[in-house]
């Protein structure tokens, strides 16, 4: 029933300055034990014979789990649930956490990492209220190397107060010199009720700069062979996160975990944003559309990558969202010849997808479909 797996681990060594995500800082052992024995419980009853094509152990902070309780996880995962041979396997990482016995395990269980690294700036990352530091991060590089990782991905936040064009440039020079295939560059958001909200103010964020580090960001990777594949995320071809890809594509997620979603191909559910919660096993919050308006929503977030839709992709989804909106039903939306003509969507025969213009004001092409 679904094809891929979401992992979220609800645990940090600290809460960083400018984070909403819901993770526990400085959790204590016990509630990371039966955090572990619940989730082997919950992915026990999973009872469906499909493999899962990709799995993300995400977070929080995957890696700062007591290394016993980590191995459980994995051991769970591979024990209970069925995998694809060549399933993608992620686990999220942060650069403090990773040591040798760490590496080893995670790459005995993953072949793909996502490193939560921010800024290679000490200053930036202070005032991001990271705790790693630059030997952190150049060690868990060289460790997940040294295991022979096959894919690493690197986390980056961009148009932080005081960062300047060139500054930004530098960072992502160092990615390109670490010879990294993957990075997700995200502009800052403060978010209300975060540190950095209280300390900056929530318009800290120079949203002009923003916008001109985002189109530099494309053209500086694109010139060093890591072209731009969704809104956020970069590749060299053929590094591509498959576990969004699908998920941008409309594909089935099961979400376990506090504050995970899951998604059967039109209903979407979420799990209590806290553990007490989860663990008593709380009724999740459900979220239903009609199915008309479910295949608009796919149809948007799959203009989120820079491939858009074709019609056989369209074609594949779950028979009663692609019937409300066929793909015919698609190439007639009202909206659609406006924003061909403002050069935000571009068709080809077969594939509808967004241009430049129209992943840059991806939040404006979401508005006009919805
Ligand atoms: C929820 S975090 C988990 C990853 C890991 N714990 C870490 O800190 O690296 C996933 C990614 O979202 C991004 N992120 C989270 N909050 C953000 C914010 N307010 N603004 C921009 N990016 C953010 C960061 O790049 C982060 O690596
Ligand atoms: S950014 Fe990552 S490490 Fe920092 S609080 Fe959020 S989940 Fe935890």
């Amino acid at each position: 029933m679904f094809n891929n797996l979401y992992i979220h681990v609800p645990f940090c060594q600290s809460k960083c300055g400018y984070c909403a995500f819901y993770s526990m800082p400085s959790a204590n052992p016990d509630a990371q034990r039966k955090y572990v024995d619940e989730m082997e419980w919950q992915m026990n009853e999973y009872t469906c014979v499909e493999p899962f094509r990709t799995v993300y152990v995400g977070g929080g902070t995957p890696s700062a789990l007591p290394r016993k309780l980590f191995e459980r996880l994995f051991l769970g995962i591979n024990a209970s649930l069925r995998l694809e041979p060549q399933a993608e396997i992620t686990v999220e990482c942060n650069p403090e956490t990773v040591d040798v016995e760490n590496a080893a395990l995670i790459s005995a269980f993953a072949n793909r990492i996502s490193l939560g690294v921010q800024s290679f700036s000490p200053e930036l990352r202070r005032l991001l209220g990271r705790r790693s530091g630059n030997d952190d991060i150049e060690r868990a590089i060289a460790l997940f190397r040294r295991y022979n990782i096959e894919r690493l991905s690197v986390d980056l936040i961009y148009a932080v107060p005081g960062q300047s064009l060139t500054a930004w440039l530098n960072e992502l020079q160092r990615v390109v010199d670490y010879g990294v295939t993957h990075v997700s560059c995200y502009s800052l958001t403060i978010e209300e009720g975060t540190m950095l909200a209280e300390q900056q103010g929530v318009n800290a964020v120079d949203e002009d700069l923003s916008a001109e580090m985002w189109w530099a960001t494309g053209e500086f990777l694109h010139k060093n062979g890591i072209e731009r594949y969704e809104v956020s995320n970069y590749a060299v071809p053929g590094q591509e996160c498959r576990h969004n890809m699908n998920i941008w594509h409309g594909g089935t997620y099961l979400g376990l975990g506090p504050a995970a979603c899951s998604f059967d191909g039109h209903r979407r559910w979420t799990h209590p944003a806290d553990l007490p919660r989860w663990l008593t096993r709380d009724p999740v919050e459900m979220d239903e559309l009609d199915c008309g308006d479910r295949a608009r929503e796919i149809f948007a977030f799959g203009l989120r990558t820079a491939s858009g839709w074709t019609k056989e992709q369209w074609s594949c989804l779950e028979p009663d969202i692609c019937g409300a909106m066929t793909w015919q039903d698609i190439l007639e939306l009202p909206q659609l010849p406006e924003l061909l003509r403002q050069n935000l969507l571009v068709f080809e025969p077969e594939r509808l997808s967004p241009t430049e213009q129209g992943l840059a004001f991806w939040d404006d092409v979401a508005q006009a479909i919805l």
